[in-house]
């Protein structure tokens, strides 16, 4: 046994507005029948007019504690990591005023920016907090509005994209638990960073001193090249990981993509030599919510699939940069709200 950060709450938000295939098809030139085919995209949320990334957050965090049956104080939370490339400003980062408006006050709050890999990454960070004695207590979130950088001239990102938010409690414990993070492994390769990125609005761009094009400020994707890279690295990553920590593939009980797509969350489970139908799926419902996906399919393993306590769960998530990161645990008896 050893000290470990052991999740103790979960909670979800999706935006009230459901966006379906037919309304993409009334708004782009597409179809229901490419979307579902090429994603197995059935709808998406995106927020309302005048709603933020942080707003999304302080609703999934809240519910993150309820989840635990606790109130800020006496959950104790000492950190709090947001995970997101739709921050409410470039700056300051969103994670404060998230933490203030969920109640906690002086807390370390923070954000990640690892795109669609976001929250694996935020995880891994707030991990090593609580296993190094730094915190007790930390909040975990990933929320996005990518509906507010969607080309609205690009079918392509417009019909695959969704808002929404996820969020962890971790508290300290130790390794035997269920519900501890038993190990991880992240990597990124920078060489690919033209993969996924928003062109204008960083220091790249405004070095230049030229306005930019408004096309620029948008989200930007090469399909194909994430699709390819997207199954490769999570399938390393994972293979990587289940040896370190010494778990066989068949002791994986559900695998916990992020939902970028169906294809590609059933291609990385065919490499695994997992059976496709312990890959939790739920881009569906709810589309690729980037640094949100993880924890909203959590939620949705859970409630619609199952997911026990005392199951093995492989969470693994590819995005910008490019980045990866996977994560091991057994599901603790937490009930998302
Ligand atoms: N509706 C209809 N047609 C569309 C379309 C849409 N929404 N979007 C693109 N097309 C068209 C293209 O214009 C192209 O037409 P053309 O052959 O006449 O030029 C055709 O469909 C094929 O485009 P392509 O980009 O090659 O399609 P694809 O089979 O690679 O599928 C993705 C596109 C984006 C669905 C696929 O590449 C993918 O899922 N990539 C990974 C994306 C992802 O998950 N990103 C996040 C990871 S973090």
């Amino acid at each position: 046994m050893s000290r470990a950060a052991v999740l103790s709450g979960l909670g979800t938000y999706l935006p009230p507005r459901r966006i379906s295939n037919q309304e993409m098809s009334e708004r782009f030139d597409t179809s229901d029948e490419w979307i579902t085919s090429r994603t197995g995209i059935n709808g998406r949320y995106w927020a309302d007019v005048g709603t933020s990334s942080g707003d999304l957050a302080v609703e999934a965090a809240t519910r993150a504690l309820k989840s635990a049956g606790l109130s800020p104080e006496e959950a104790g939370v000492d950190s709090l990591v947001l995970a997101t490339t739709t921050p409410d400003h470039p700056c300051p980062a969103t994670a404060p005023d998230v933490a203030a408006r969920v109640g906690l006050s002086d807390v370390a709050a923070f954000d990640i920016a690892a795109v669609c890999s976001g929250f694996v990454y935020a995880l891994e960070v707030a991990s090593n907090a609580v296993v190094s004695g730094r915190a007790d207590s930390v909040l975990v979130v990933g929320a996005e509005t990518y509906s507010t950088i969607l080309d609205p001239e690009d079918r392509t990102t417009s019909v695959i994209f969704g808002d929404g938010a996820g969020a962890v409690l971790l508290r300290a414990g130790d390794s035997a638990e269920p519900g501890a993070l038993l190990g991880f492994d992240m990597g990124a390769d920078g060489r690919q960073k033209d993969l996924i990125k928003i062109p204008a609005g960083g220091s790249r761009q405004r070095s230049n001193g030229v306005a930019p094009e408004a096309s620029d400020s948008y989200f930007t994707m090469q399909g194909r090249k994430v699709f390819a890279a997207a199954v490769q690295r999570m399938t390393d990553s994972s293979n990587k990981l289940l040896e370190r920590i010494g778990w066989s593939m068949e002791s994986v009980e559900r695998v916990v993509g992020h939902q970028a797509n169906v294809r590609i969350l059933r291609a990385v489970a065919e490499q695994l030599g997992i059976p496709t139908e312990r890959a939790v799926i739920n881009v569906d419902k709810v589309g690729n919510t980037s640094s949100a996906s993880i924890p909203l399919a959590l939620a949705d393993a859970v409630v619609e699939r199952n997911l026990g306590v005392g199951q093995r769960v492989l969470l693994t998530a590819f995005g910008g940069g490019v980045t990866w990161g996977s994560a091991a645990l057994v599901w603790p008896d937490v009930t998302p709200v």
